[in-house]
């Protein structure tokens, strides 16, 4: 397997197609070279090729496990009230909301950011909500996970777009916390380092029905990751999920920090590190690594 993956990496490493996230300054910083893949089976085992130590900011990978939280806050129906699960074939950025106010689903930003508002208790501070999500995050991976300083506040100086999405979904209610507040913890949440290894974990958790394969700690219930699994496949991958799906044939989320994790239920938790976008935000490598898994390995779903 390793010899495998160092072959897959070696195929993909010459191709320099795409460009870093420049909307965030300190994300046009990061080595565009980076590059790396990791495996998780279902019994903890973990395989890795490329750079698997280098640390990057998860960003919109963050998306489905704080809806799991707020998930486990309200219940399916519950949130179900507050946030859509229809794709909205839109960029993760636009202002995908239904003529109600609610967001279109938790994985566009509009709906992520009012996601993050929901995973707290009603009133909590800032900061406070800030921890339980991290705490979360690090229940997923099976570790600690801390938050990247220079890319936080490099993306909380130039937050104009965030801001605004999280002011209109307040104007119809949808959450009562403040919107400053709520972008300042989202925009946290993004900036929460991680490596290829814990994003492949954090996806086996979600393959295994909740459960972390390294700890056997039960994160979530099975209820919550069969959702959150669901609507990875519906709206993961924003307004290229029928190409993804169609060709790559598992749940994915992509972020802008140059990662890309997908879980194929009961079998696999994949990721892979590659920071030159695409015109949607996707790695461009990492398409074409997980393009060539799902071939070679079978790991479409189909
Ligand atoms: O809110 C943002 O724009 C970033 N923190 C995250 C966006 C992202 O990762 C989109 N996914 N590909």
């Amino acid at each position: 397997m390793p010899e495998y993956l160092d072959e897959v990496l070696r195929q993909c490493a010459d191709d320099d197609e795409g460009a870093l996230a420049d909307y965030i300054p300190e994300l046009a910083a990061v080595d565009p070279d980076r590059l790396a893949v990791a495996l998780c089976m279902p019994d903890g085992q973990l395989y890795g090729a490329g750079d698997v130590d280098a640390l990057f900011t998860i960003q919109s990978i963050s998306k489905p496990f704080v809806y799991a939280l707020a998930l486990m806050r309200h219940g399916l129906d519950g949130m179900e009230r507050f946030v859509g699960v229809e794709p909205s074939g839109d960029p993760f950025n636009e202002i995908s909301l239904e003529a109600s106010g609610r967001p279109r689903n938790p994985m566009v930003n509009i709906g992520a950011i009012t996601t993050h508002a929901l995973a707290g208790e009603e009133g909590a501070a800032k900061e406070d909500l800030f921890e339980e999500i991290r705490r979360g995050l690090g229940r997923f991976a099976g570790r600690e996970l801390a938050v990247d300083e220079r890319v936080f506040e490099s993306e909380r100086a130039t937050a104009h777009r965030n801001l605004a999405l999280a002011h209109l979904v307040r104007s119809y209610d949808v959450f009562s916390a403040d919107p400053r507040d709520v972008v300042w913890g989202y925009t946290r949440q993004c900036a929460v380092q991680v490596d290829v290894r814990d994003l492949a974990v954090m996806a086996m958790t979600l393959a295994s029905g909740g459960t972390n394969p390294l700890t056997g700690d039960q994160v979530v219930p099975r209820w919550v990751a069969r959702q959150v699994l669901s609507v990875m496949s519906t709206c993961g991958m924003y307004d290229v999920a029928g190409d993804w799906m169609t060709d790559v044939g598992m749940p994915a989320k992509s972020g802008v920090g140059g990662g890309i994790m997908a879980a194929l239920p009961g079998f696999v938790g994949a990721a892979t590190l590659s920071p030159r976008l695409d015109r949607t935000g996707t790695s461009v490598r990492g398409v074409r690594i997980f393009e060539k898994l799902s071939r070679e390995m079978g790991m479409h779903m189909m």
